[in-house]
Parts: C-alpha cells; sequence; structure tokens
C-alpha cells in the first residue's frame, strides 16, 4: 500500500485553543498531512509519528500559573523538528526555554497591527502594507492576557505591536518560531502565507495531500481492509454517508450494500433523490426501505421530544438490523465518522475536553456488533469530505447541503408528529429552500428549514376566512453549530416565501421568522 501521503505530517499539540482544528484544517489545505494530539501526549509517541513540523496551539491557560501550565515535553524542543508556537504555544515555548512570560497590563482580543521587526524565514516578504517610516506592517488577530516579556537565549525578536513589543521571535538556527498572533484565522490577512513559510520554506514539506491522492490512498485501504467480505452501510442521503456511498462503491462496487431507510420524516423527494443519485446513476446497491409507517406509528401521540428523539432512533436500528440480516457474508459496517468525532470521542476519553458534542455515529452501536467498522473519512475535515464528494462526482448540491438531523422532521413538528403535519411541512420547506437558492441565500446560512407549529391561526384569502396551521422559518449562521446567529435575511425574500408559503399551501394561514440566537435557544425548535 502506498504510504507516502502520510510520510511527511504536521504534529498540531492542542492546548485547548478553540482554533486548534483550524491549525489542522489550513496546513491540510496547503496540501500537508496534519494530526492533532493533546499537550500531555506521550514523547514516544511524538517519535513513533515522526512528524515533519510541530506546531503548537493557543489555549485558554496561562504560563504564568507556574507547574500547573499545560506544558510540552522538553524534547519537542531539541529534537531539531521545526517547532511554530501560536499564542499560548509561543508562551510555553518561551517559558520552557528560559525566558519570561507576564501578565500585561491590556490586553488584546480582535484585530491588530503589527511591525514586521527582524527578516526571519517565517515572515520572509510577507506584508500587508508598508508605512511612512518603511516598516512593513500585518493586519493580524490577537487573542491574549499574557506576553513574552524576555526571550530565551538565542532568539531575535521579528514582530512587534505597541502594547505587545514581543509578538514574534525566532531561532532561526534551531528552525523554533513563535508569534503571539493566531496565523489560523481569517482575519489575519497574510496567515496563508505564514503558513506556506513555515512548511514549505522552513520545514521543507512538499505539498501532496489532494483529493485525488486522498480517494486513491482510501480506495487502496479499503481494499486491502475488507478484502472479498460485503460491506454495509447506512445511507442517510446527508453528506458524510453520501460521500462514504461514493467512495466505497469506486473501491469494491457490488460489495457494498447500502441500506436507505425512509421513516416518513425526510424532506420533500428525499427518498427518490438518493435513489435516482446512487441506484439509477452510480449503479450502486441500495436497498430502499419504506419504514414510514412504523415510525410514525411508534411516534403516534409522544410529545416529549427526548422520546422523540429515543422511538426514532431505536426504530431505525431495529429496522436497519432486519434489512441488513438479509444481505449476505457481511463483515464489515462502513461509517461516515469524521476526523471532529475523532477528536471529540478521543477528547472525551481523556475528560480532558472543553466541549463534548453526543456522538451520533458511534452512539447507536450495539456493544456485541459482530461487524468490523470501515470509516474512510476518519482522517477528514468536513471541508476535506466536501471536496472529495465533488471529485468522487456528486453534485454539488447534495455535498454542499445544509445538515439534517437524523431524527428528521421528527422534532420539526413540535408536540404529536401526524402524516398530515410532515406532509405540509415538506412542502413549505421545500418552497423556503427554493427561494434561499434562488436569491443566493442557501450558501450565505448555515442551516435553513421549516417548523411546523400545531396551532390554528385566522387568515383572510380572497374573500374568505382561512383557520389553519402555522409555519415558522427558521435560518442560521453559525460555524461550528454550538452557537448561532439568527441570519439576517432580506425583508423581500422573508416576504416572498411567506407569500408564497400561504398562497400555495391552503392548510397554512401564517408565516413567522425565528429570531433567536443560540444560545439561549437551539438551531431546532426540539
Ligand atoms: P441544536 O438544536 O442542538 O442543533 O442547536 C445543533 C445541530 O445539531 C442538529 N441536531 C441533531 N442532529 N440528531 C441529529 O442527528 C438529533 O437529535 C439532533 N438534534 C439537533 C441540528 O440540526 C443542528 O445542526
Amino acid at each position: 500500500m502506498k504510504n507516502d501521503l502520510r510520510s511527511e505530517k504536521v504534529l498540531i499539540i492542542d492546548f485547548g485553543s478553540q482554533y486548534t482544528q483550524l491549525i489542522a484544517r489550513r496546513v491540510r489545505e496547503l496540501g500537508v498531512y496534519s494530526e492533532i494530539r493533546a499537550w500531555s501526549v506521550d514523547p514516544e509517541e511524538i517519535i513513533e509519528l515522526n512528524p515533519t513540523a510541530i506546531i503548537l496551539s493557543g489555549g485558554p491557560e496561562s504560563v504564568a500559573q507556574g507547574n500547573s501550565a499545560p506544558s510540552i515535553a522538553p524534547s519537542v524542543l531539541t529534537m531539531g523538528i521545526p517547532v511554530l508556537g501560536i499564542c499560548y504555544g509561543m508562551q510555553i515555548m518561551a517559558s520552557q526555554m528560559g525566558g519570561a512570560v507576564e501578565n500585561c497590563d491590556r490586553r488584546e482580543f480582535g484585530y491588530a497591527q503589527v511591525k514586521v521587526e527582524h527578516a526571519s524565514a517565517l515572515l520572509m516578504e510577507i506584508s500587508d502594507r508598508v508605512d511612512e517610516s518603511g516598516d512593513e506592517l500585518l493586519d493580524v488577530w490577537m487573542s491574549h492576557g499574557d506576553n513574552v516579556s524576555r526571550m530565551p537565549d538565542g532568539f531575535l525578536c521579528i514582530a512587534s505591536t505597541e502594547s505587545c513589543p514581543i509578538a514574534g521571535m525566532a531561532d532561526e538556527n534551531k528552525r523554533l518560531y513563535g508569534i503571539q498572533f493566531h496565523p489560523e484565522v481569517t482575519h489575519t490577512m497574510q496567515g496563508s502565507e505564514i503558513f506556506k513559510q513555515f512548511l514549505f520554506q522552513i520545514s521543507g514539506c512538499k505539498p501532496s495531500w489532494t483529493a485525488v491522492a486522498i480517494i486513491d490512498d482510501q480506495i487502496a485501504r479499503v481494499r486491502s481492509k475488507v478484502g472479498n467480505s460485503n460491506v454495509l452501510l447506512g445511507l442517510s442521503g446527508g453528506v458524510d454517508s453520501s460521500v462514504v456511498a461514493a467512495l466505497l462503491h469506486r473501491a469494491i462496487g457490488d460489495q457494498l450494500t447500502c441500506v436507505f431507510v425512509d421513516n416518513g420524516l425526510l424532506r420533500k423527494n428525499e427518498g427518490f433523490s438518493v435513489m435516482e443519485m446512487f441506484a439509477k446513476n452510480m449503479g450502486a446497491k441500495v436497498v430502499h426501505v419504506d419504514a414510514a409507517e412504523k415510525f410514525l406509528t411508534r411516534l403516534k401521540n409522544v410529545t416529549d421530544p427526548e422520546m422523540k428523539r429515543k422511538i426514532i432512533g431505536n426504530t431505525f436500528i431495529e429496522v436497519f438490523d432486519q434489512e441488513s440480516a438479509k444481505i449476505k457474508n457481511v463483515k464489515f459496517l462502513a461509517q461516515g465518522t469524521i476526523y471532529p468525532d475523532v477528536i471529540e470521542s478521543a477528547a472525551s476519553n481523556t475528560g480532558k475536553a472543553h466541549v463534548i458534542k453526543s456522538h451520533h455515529n458511534v452512539g447507536g452501536l450495539p456493544k456485541d456488533m459482530q461487524l468490523k467498522l470501515v470509516e474512510p473519512l476518519r482522517e477528514l475535515f468536513k471541508d476535506e469530505v466536501r471536496k472529495i464528494g465533488v471529485e468522487l462526482g456528486l453534485p454539488p448540491d447534495m455535498v454542499y447541503r445544509h445538515p439534517f438531523p437524523g431524527t428528521g422532521l421528527g422534532v420539526r413538528i413540535l408536540g404529536k408528529v401526524k402524516k398530515e403535519y410532515a406532509d405540509l411541512l415538506r412542502e413549505a420547506d421545500a418552497l423556503f429552500i427554493e427561494e434561499l437558492h434562488a436569491h443566493g441565500w442557501y450558501e450565505k446560512t448555515s442551516q435553513a428549514f421549516c417548523v411546523f407549529l400545531p396551532v390554528k391561526s385566522v387568515g383572510v384569502v380572497g374573500d374568505a376566512r382561512r383557520y389553519s396551521w402555522v409555519i415558522g422559518l427558521r435560518a442560521v449562521e453559525t460555524v461550528d453549530f454550538m452557537t448561532a446567529r439568527w441570519a439576517r435575511l432580506p425583508y423581500d425574500l422573508l416576504e416572498r416565501v411567506s407569500s408564497r408559503i400561504i398562497n400555495e399551501i391552503p392548510e397554512i394561514s401564517r408565516v413567522t421568522y425565528d429570531i433567536s440566537s443560540k444560545p439561549p435557544s437551539t438551531i431546532e425548535w426540539e
């Protein structure tokens, strides 16, 4: 098996920054494979990983807290491997090498202008502007309360701001670099250029981590793992399972069987488009199970959202198990687990996680499962999954669609779930999404959908009184779905959506727009 794709890798040592995954993504965007480990990683593991370069992330702790501050194995700084410390990463590097870090009087959060102080390889020929005195300036993003106040021996100051005289430092002989600002966030205009200098000029990496190379590599891995056995995949129509289906179909063709369960709570035309895409166009084996009645019967009269989630989850596993049992010689179950899931699970296992999300993929697996797992997206971030999806020939519409919960419309119909409500909601939702697409707002929002409110409201259509249901529109902007801001959709667009829904769906007499942010609200209504 080809191994060269990961022979060059950047190790990112995580000190708990909210931006750590962003660092890993930036590095990969530049074509270099990267992996994240917690700061407490065993030095032996670092030697085994054999990284080409190391990046130390920022973090919420303070070096000034002394021995209890998270630190790095001293060997990291003496192995001869280039190291870039960002924010806390720079401070801990300074502190462990004999420099000093102080709590500064003026904390810096947000935009800052940095002066390039000394031509180092890291900031070589990188600037946003040159001022009247000929100084090169960078527009950067800062977020810190501590400062390096004295550099270790051998280091030179390479950048400064008014309130942070040592905003960057370098020992070029040892290829050790530190910057107080965050090159990983897009507000740092030259962030990508700085990473390029570090990766390609200083560390000698070559860009090889591309969508085509990742696909080839995964195909080879899957083939060697699976051999002649058959593989089962629960296809939901979401981005991750769709990309897994396309990848596995290319790798093992007919050895893959996808099971698509229609629970009666899907979006309009979902079942049709999944069958069209995977079974008809791609020629994959897809078992389409119509289990709508089973789900809706079990949900009858249930109003509690968590109970609905449980019923939908358990029924799904039951239906999936029944269908799987009909397929012969299945030894593997494929899953769309992606790298953030892996990182979060690892973090929650060590108890060092800052944010713990429920893990949808692994949550439903029985403990005594006989099937072995195939998880070809385990190393990939969502944006990489999308890129390889497009490369595998999936339509961009499918690959760039908003997330849709496993519970489907079940948590978007408030209270009791009925087929009649689901049918109306599907129609309204399809109209809303169609209008967002038509006005260029689908890409500008992270998630948008309709909610069915089981209350009746009076309206007047033509000369007739109408007494019918209410639909809520929800559209949010978010990066991580942990917090979200309601999308500032134009009034004209809202008006058009509302008027189309009320005119085209007689059973709906009123449309509202949800202007709650998360927190304190959540994205879904239940
Ligand atoms: P909330 O409502 O918690 O949603 O702000 C955050 C993100 O998670 C999705 N979500 C779910 N996904 N099963 C899922 O697979 C669920 O039960 C579930 N609940 C919420 C939601 O759509 C949003 O993207």
